[in-house]
């Protein structure tokens, strides 16, 4: 079903974010930090920077909620009436992030506890326990009361549940927590005897002869059954789900066609949001790159793929980012003149439909007051509210891009449980951590233009010429059946070291990894053979003879992990170069029915891409322009009516020529465009080229 809501200004529906005016723009607002006069001064210069929408009572539940029997709407009647006035939507939260000290004093129980049995305190956010029945009361009711009185509210547009749920608490080790955790643990394996078996608790004495025995893994004398550990992972993100999923079943009751989100936090490992994203009616994502570091928008680039990925291609929403500083990390640099304007332009370029902040007025008291806003402490004269107000008349002009789409040319596979798993403790390496092993992939295809989607182990992958494994540790039969399915009718896959090892149970998978993609592969993995810290493994990429192994220094290095392997019916298309494992296999093809499956069986950092350009090649996955120069990035986002429009984003310090092989027009000046587009550093371009019947 597609809900719609209207207000003024724009209307938002489940399935297309905003119609008129296009983007939508504006930020967290926190008014109950400021008197009420100042109120009018926001909603003026939200006209003037093009506002539209604003993220209100996030952290307001003790202004809201004075005690357990009085509630105060008062000022949120007259902020929202305010809003409506003045053509402002309002993302309005249902404030359950941050409980208020009665509460809290009243239920002391409901704070969280640590694996090492310390009770957080009081004096920051986020100080609940996901499994106190007294907290989770407390939200539901809250969310209640907020939907009864705004539902009708015209200037309501979305609902915005709770804040960032896995922030400073992840999960808690109390014994309302292991209450739950021993339900959770019934409902997945049943009886004791299953959960035996799937723990393997025949190792260590570990063996439990009634769930009431079963604790949160809390800290232990040494390390900690790793199954447990596992389910621990898989249950604490349920946790924070059912909370989650108690406000929405709320407001869906109570508040029907408005459109809810909770804020994710780009690519978090606690939280499974393959999962959480089938509970939202959009997706939204707070996004914090660092502007110290020159390969920010590399990472940034990354996580916008998985948020657009999350809803199978759907518009989202970038729903918080810094104007400039934030004020959380040791050293917080500001964005540079610029900077503020093409990461903005990248969110959207990865398919969002709206740019909003932390936050539109610069605290003065709190943790936060150092964090930079739309609207900094120096008021309107400050950088960066020019930058507010120029970067929102931009926006307007981009308004006919809500609602297209981008389509990945590959898929990458992404499985949380695999995560988990692949990063427990007392594995052959403590290195190979999955974003880590992601990124040198993601970046090499960033670099080379080519646009991915993520995509869950259970997705249909038949869409794809070239699917990218970079790990799958945890793989059940299942989809490694899919997987040789999808290879067997034409497909091509590449995977990544130290895949194929465990079943969902963390169990190793019998007679030799890669367990079930042993035959897929054409490989045996007879050890794994991790690289100290500090060293390399030169990689010959042309297949050389075993006995010249000698490495030049021109070769790829594995860094990290390697693994000593034999083909099994697999060919060979590099060995290693250097070290024990010189002469043997290190990357292998093999052809299975009408595709291809690839085996890295090492750790390529920086030299992934060389690698990778070989598959690339084969399956005929190219950039979404040819020719494109170095610190350029591209994506093209395609409308229901045939346009399309071709982002071109500049990350770099150098003025660059980018040719065009279509002719377009450049939304953000009007201009048409030649056969190329000129960038200055950190410029960008947003293309409208016509629909391909209209072309010349
Ligand atoms: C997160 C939170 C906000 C704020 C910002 C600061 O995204 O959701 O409340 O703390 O970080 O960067």
């Amino acid at each position: 079903m597609t809900a719609t809501v209207t207000t003024d200004r724009l209307t938002v529906t489940t399935d297309r974010l905003t119609r008129v005016p296009g983007l939508l723009y504006g930020g967290d607002w926190n008014p109950e930090q400021w008197p009420e006069q100042v109120w009018a001064e926001d909603v003026k210069l939200m006209a003037e920077a093009g506002v539209n929408l604003v993220t209100v009572g996030v952290f307001s539940w003790a202004r809201l909620q004075p005690d357990a029997d009085s509630w105060d709407f008062g000022w949120l009647d007259r902020l929202l009436d305010l809003c409506h006035r003045h053509g402002v939507a309002v993302d309005l939260a249902t404030a359950t992030a941050s409980p208020p000290a009665w509460l809290v004093r009243a239920h002391p129980d409901l704070l969280p506890v640590t694996a090492d049995g310390v009770r957080l305190e009081f004096g920051s956010r986020q100080h609940y326990c996901p499994s106190s029945p007294a907290y989770r009361e407390a939200a539901v009711r809250l969310t209640r009361a907020l939907a009864e009185r705004y539902r009708h509210h015209p200037a309501l547009a979305l609902w915005h549940i709770h804040n960032e749920y896995g922030d400073h608490v992840q999960e808690c080790f109390c014994p309302a927590s292991a209450v739950d955790f021993r339900r959770w643990l019934r409902e997945r394996h049943g009886g004791i005897e299953e959960l035996n078996r799937s723990w393997g608790t025949a190792f260590w004495s570990q063996r439990y002869t009634s769930f009431e025995q079963i604790e949160p893994p809390r800290t232990a004398p040494g390390p900690v059954n790793p199954t447990q550990l596992l389910d621990w992972r898989r249950f604490c993100s349920d946790a924070l789900l059912a909370l989650h999923r108690a406000e929405k079943a709320v407001l869906d009751e109570v508040s029907p066609g408005v459109p809810v989100t909770t804020n994710f936090m780009s690519m978090l490992k606690a939280l499974d949001y393959w999962e959480w994203s089938r509970h939202e009616d959009l997706v939204s994502d707070d996004a914090y790159p660092d502007p110290a570091d020159p390969r920010a928008h590399v990472n940034a680039a990354m996580n916008y793929d998985l948020m657009r990925s999350l809803k199978g291609g759907r518009p989202w929403l970038l729903m918080e980012q810094a104007p400039s500083a934030v004020s959380w990390r040791p050293v917080n640099v500001p964005k540079r003149p610029g900077l503020y304007r093409l990461w903005s332009l990248q969110a959207l370029a990865r398919g969002a439909d709206g740019v909003l902040h932390f936050q539109w007025r610069a605290s003065v008291a709190g943790a936060e007051k150092f964090h930079s806003a739309m609207l900094p402490h120096r008021g309107t004269a400050a950088r960066g509210w020019q930058e507010t107000v120029r970067f929102g008349a931009e926006l307007r002009r981009l308004g006919e891009i809500a609602g297209s789409r981008l389509r990945g040319r590959a898929a990458v596979l992404l499985d949380w449980d695999s995560w988990w798993a692949l990063e427990l403790d007392d594995h052959p390496s403590a290195r190979m951590r999955w974003p880590e092993l992601l990124r040198p992939w993601y970046a090499a295809l960033h670099e080379r233009g080519v646009t991915v989607d993520f995509v869950p182990p259970t997705a249909g992958l038949d869409g794809y010429p070239l699917v990218l494994a970079p790990n799958l540790y945890l793989l059940d039969t299942a989809t490694a059946d899919r997987l040789t399915a999808y290879v067997r009718d034409g497909g091509r896959l590449v995977c990544g070291p130290f895949s194929g090892i465990a079943d969902r149970h963390d169990h190793i998978h019998p007679g030799g990894h890669p367990g079930p993609l042993r035959e897929l592969l054409g490989i045996v993995v007879d050890e794994h053979w991790p690289i100290p810290d500090g060293t390399t493994t030169a990689v010959r990429l042309d297949g050389a003879a075993p006995d010249s192994p000698r490495s030049d220094g021109t070769e790829p290095h594995a860094e990290r992990w390697s693994e000593w392997i034999e083909t099994e019916g697999a060919e060979t298309l590099a060995r290693y170069a250097s070290g024990t494992l010189a002469g043997l296999p290190a990357v292998t093809r093999n052809r299975l029915g009408a595709g291809t499956a690839w085996y890295l069986s090492c750790h390529l950092g920086a030299d992934t891409g060389r690698v990778l350009d070989l598959p690339l090649a084969e399956a005929g996955v190219g950039a979404e322009l040819p020719d494109l120069p170095a610190d350029v990035e591209v994506t093209r986002r395609h409308a229901a009516d045939g346009r399309q429009y071709l982002f071109l984003l500049n990350h770099g310090g150098v003025e660059r020529r980018v040719p065009l092989d279509t002719p377009g027009t450049d939304l953000l000046t009007g201009a048409a465009t030649g056969d190329a587009v000129t960038l200055a550093p950190l410029g960008a371009a947003v293309l409208r080229l016509p629909a391909a019947e209209e072309r010349p």
